[in-house]
């Protein structure tokens, strides 16, 4: 069946006649790569289309005759112009769906979240309200810094749930951890300093980012008691350290408050930064909540916060606070790099922390984490008692150490071959020196329904594990 030219394309009219060929194959294109044309299609007559279009019945041969070069279009006589299918347009521009990006029937990965649980109702609710009062410069180039109303209430929550000493002035909003991490590492060496000390282990991705700003990395040995402080104070020319003091990544223990105190006596002594990762700090199950380096000492830490794990990786959104010594730095790094994160996502988020959504959507994820913690715990330990998972009273994810990188590979063989994806602590080059190895196991990715036969998955393939 034709259709009409009108429901095809865009606004013809008003373009410049010399132009309408090529407007008429952008249009044509790009309704063909959004799907609104489907392979198969038949378009309208030359003549049907030109006379709708009020256009010349040669300038929509010419632009049939472009597209049928290019592989969108085929054209047989007599049979009309039709959209070409995907599969034999041979090299056509046509675009292939994007490759499956969770192929685990059963997700145990780290730093992952079951999508469906994103509060969408409460986010469309937030944006809404946020839209309906949002100040002009929500729609502009706004202050690079963030939005006034999301740093205040940041200011407030932080304070409140993180121990934060930090106002309104003080923060930077940005997009997501990976940004702070990459602003302060190009602040830092543009201030001068080359050597940054980082947790062994430690995430290998945010050693890329340091070193794509032209660090150099120090390792810190970790133990039961987190980043081994005395290793700091021993090495020179620290300008920074990149920690995870409330929950290491990835072995989940809590830097103690003895080499807290050590910590910020050698940056005070220093002049160096301590970057304070606080990935997943809302998720403690057992003890006391941890509160933050920050609150300690303002001026040596800058504390970096994300959404990540609260909404959803999706959403890039994350702050970090300024201490005095970089506070110009950062923001004209934030300014230089995309002037400034979403204005409406960021007034979405002041609106989810303003009617302390925000708040109950962490208290509800971390009752459901907690329970899942619970099942993975007790059901690992029914199924192996031999197995000793560790870092489970807080965050996302547990630990099972293993003895080396061979009994981790063919874990995650076994594992793979049942349909589980998880991380591997060699596997995934947490240690730079290619010691230590284990199971990372998340408890967060899974849809609800499929957690449990998920944890039983695992179990059966760990029954025979001798650790
Ligand atoms: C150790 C660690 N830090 C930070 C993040 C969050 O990064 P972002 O805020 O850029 O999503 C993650 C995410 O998985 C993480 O594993």
């Amino acid at each position: 069946m034709s259709q009409s030219g009108t429901d095809l394309l865009l606004d013809l009219d008003a373009a410049d006649r010399g132009k309408l060929r090529l407007r008429l194959e952008g249009a044509l294109r790009e309704a063909i790569r959004s799907g609104r044309l489907p392979g198969g299609t038949h378009l309208p007559p030359t003549r049907a289309l030109a006379q709708d279009l009020g256009i010349s019945r040669g300038t929509v041969l010419q632009a049939y005759g472009q597209l049928v070069a290019e592989g969108w279009l085929s054209g047989k006589r007599g049979s009309g112009t039709v959209v070409a299918a995907p599969s034999n347009t041979g090299g056509s521009p046509v675009e292939q769906p994007e490759p499956l990006l969770v192929p685990w029937r059963f997700d145990l990965r780290p730093g992952f979240l079951d999508a469906s649980s994103f509060p969408r109702l409460e986010w469309v609710r937030a944006l809404r309200r946020a839209l309906g009062e949002a100040p002009d410069d929500a729609f502009g180039y706004g202050n690079s810094q963030g939005q006034l109303a999301l740093r205040t209430e940041l200011a407030s929550y932080l304070r409140r749930a993180r121990g934060l000493e930090v106002a309104p002035r003080d923060l930077l909003v940005t997009a997501g951890f990976t940004q702070s991490l990459g602003l302060l590492a190009r602040s830092l060496f543009a201030a001068g300093a080359r050597r940054i000390a980082i947790e062994e282990p430690s995430w290998r991705f945010h050693r890329s980012i340091l070193r794509a700003a032209g660090h150099e990395l120090v390792p810190v040995d970790v133990d039961d008691h987190g980043a081994q402080v005395d290793q700091l104070e021993t090495a020179r020319d620290i300008g920074a350290v990149l920690l995870t003091p409330n929950r290491q990544h990835p072995t989940g223990v809590t830097l103690s408050a003895d080499r807290r105190s050590r910590l910020l006596r050698w940056a005070r002594g220093t002049g160096a930064i301590i970057i304070e990762n606080d990935y997943d700090g809302e998720f403690r199950y057992d003890g006391h909540p941890i509160g933050s380096l920050q609150g300690l000492d303002p001026a040596v830490v800058a504390y970096a916060g994300t959404a990540s794990k609260t909404l959803a990786p999706g959403v890039r959104l994350g702050w970090l606070t300024l201490p005095d010594s970089l506070r110009k730095p950062l923001i004209d790094a934030k300014r230089l790099t995309d002037w400034q994160t979403g204005g409406l996502d960021q007034l979405a988020l002041a609106e989810l922390l303003r009617t302390n959504a925000y708040d109950r959507h962490i208290r509800k994820m971390r009752l459901r984490y907690r329970r899942r913690r619970d099942t993975m715990v007790t059901t690992l330990a029914a199924a192996n008692p031999r197995l000793r998972v560790s870092g489970a009273s807080a965050g996302l994810n547990v630990l099972l150490p293993l003895p080396g990188g061979e009994v981790e590979a063919d874990a995650l063989a076994a594992a793979h071959a049942a349909g589980i994806g998880l991380g591997g602590v060699a596997a995934d080059k947490y240690y730079e020196t290619g010691r230590g190895a284990g199971l990372i196991i998340g408890f967060a990715a899974a849809p609800e329904h499929t957690f449990p036969s998920a944890v039983d998955a695992l179990a059966d393939v760990l029954a025979s594990l001798d650790p």
